[in-house]
């Protein structure tokens, strides 16, 4: 099961547990990445368990067209991944992260049409485009190995086709602090009605927590 995939956003928390399962699966994983500068956004992919002789990470950015094609070509499957995740936005979501998804998804499906040994895109998108899931402050919860085993559960499913959900539990903030509190009895959760605030921390961060 040696050959080529492609995921996009190699940086991210979605990707990295996604490449981490394609090269434990025997996959030879070439990941994309914004800047190949920035090289503590993906020292982390350097060390998962599979052998690195099986990753590559290629430059591409959403917003250049053609961007995508040289880490596209030869692969077999494209999961993509990569969108902006901004930790605050000051120019209004629609330049910042809708107007990028949907050029930069645009950019990347171009790159597949011209590969002819393409065989399946699986593209990921959030529970918060579905206005359902975030009705009076419920969400969608769900482990992120299991996101990501999902993706190649439909890759490698020949019958897989259209749209699919992936989620555990939906709960609210109240009913997540009570759950925490009562797996981590040790750890000081708030009393009473809760109010939470999300921060945004990168994946290279997360690691050496
Ligand atoms: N986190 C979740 O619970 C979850 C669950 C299901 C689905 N998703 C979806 O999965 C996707 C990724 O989420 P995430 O949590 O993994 O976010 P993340 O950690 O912020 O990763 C986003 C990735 O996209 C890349 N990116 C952003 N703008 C780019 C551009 N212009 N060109 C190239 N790459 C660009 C980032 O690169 P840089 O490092 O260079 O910024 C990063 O690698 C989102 O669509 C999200 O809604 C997330």
């Amino acid at each position: 099961m040696e050959h080529k995939v492609c995921v996009t956003g190699a940086s991210g928390f979605l990707a990295s547990w996604l490449m981490k399962r394609l090269l434990l699966s025997g996959y030879h994983v070439i990941g994309t990445i914004r800047h190949l500068g920035k090289k503590h956004k993906v020292e982390h992919l350097w060390k998962l368990e599979g052998p690195t002789e099986r990753l590559e990470l290629v430059q591409a950015d959403l917003m250049e067209q053609n961007s995508f094609d040289k880490a596209i070509m030869g692969c077999k499957a494209v999961f993509h991944i990569a969108s902006p995740v901004p930790n605050h936005i000051s120019n209004g979501p629609k330049a910042e992260i809708l107007e990028p998804a949907v050029q930069g998804t645009l950019n990347v499906l171009r790159s597949c049409r011209k590969n002819p040994a393409l065989v399946r895109v699986v593209l990921a998108a959030s529970s918060s485009a579905v206005r359902k899931f975030q009705w009076h402050g419920r969400m969608g919860y769900v482990h992120m190995d299991d996101v990501a085993l999902s993706h190649i559960l439909l890759y490698e499913n020949k019958a897989s086709h259209g749209r699919y959900l992936c989620s555990s539990a939906i709960m609210d903030n109240d009913d997540l602090v009570a759950m925490l509190a009562n797996r981590y009895p040790g750890f000081p959760f708030p009393k009473g009605r809760v109010s939470l605030r999300f921060t945004v921390v990168h994946t290279s961060a997360l690691l050496k927590l």
